[in-house]
């Protein structure tokens, strides 16, 4: 999800673009992907969490990314779950994108499954029925911006590869999930 009118309210280690994520538990969190590393050359994405009592967010949690571009926010059976887009780290766009599921003992989200992208661009999430399904949108591979995007479907307990998907290769593509039952899923090229 992208708010790209909003202003973090606590102070951001001044990446040079931000991407919002929302997830009301019981409370709200906000997940800012940071582009770049900060000065000592670590890249993070910060979690910001709602206090009730400052009336802003605060810092709740930093997670290592890599050039994130995206963070999706979804719930499956009950359970709360944050997937990044790590684009690349240096010039190697083929690693791997996270999926980080909330652990209400730790109060802490943790790796819950990796999925090798290939310059990850967005996650969308949607469901059909009791399906869930999580759509990355690659851009690139290193060589070439032909790169499929790969659709999953979440079976016992993970997502496992359903469907690849062509995009033509002149830009990064931008996912969008129109409607909730009817899922028509759109590649689209900016
Ligand atoms: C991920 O979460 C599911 C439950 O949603 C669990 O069954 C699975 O063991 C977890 N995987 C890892 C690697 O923690
Ligand atoms: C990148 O994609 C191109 C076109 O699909 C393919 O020919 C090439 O082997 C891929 N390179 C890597 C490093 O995966």
């Amino acid at each position: 999800m992208m708010f790209g009118s909003l202003r973090p309210q606590a102070p951001a280690p001044a990446p040079s673009r931000l991407t919002w994520s929302w997830l009301t538990l019981f409370q709200i969190f906000l997940a800012v992907a940071n582009f770049e590393p900060d000065e000592k050359g670590q890249e993070f994405s910060v979690i910001y969490k709602w206090s009730h009592r400052k009336l802003k967010f605060t810092p709740y949690q930093s997670i290592a990314t890599h050039s994130a571009r995206d963070w999706e926010a979804f719930e499956v059976d009950g359970e709360h779950f944050l997937a990044v887009a790590n684009h690349r780290e240096g010039d190697n766009h083929n690693i791997d994108s996270v999926i980080y599921k909330w652990n209400p003992a730790t109060r802490l989200f943790e790796a819950n499954q990796t999925i090798a992208t290939s310059g990850a661009y967005d996650w969308e999430f949607f469901s059909v029925g009791p399906y869930s399904f999580l759509v990355v949108a690659n851009t690139f591979n290193g060589t070439s911006t032909k790169v499929h995007s790969h659709l999953y479907i979440r079976l016992l307990g993970s997502f496992q590869l359903f469907q690849s998907f062509p995009v033509r290769p002149q830009h990064e593509p931008q996912l969008s999930i129109i409607g909730h039952c009817a899922c028509h899923m759109h590649l689209l090229d900016r």
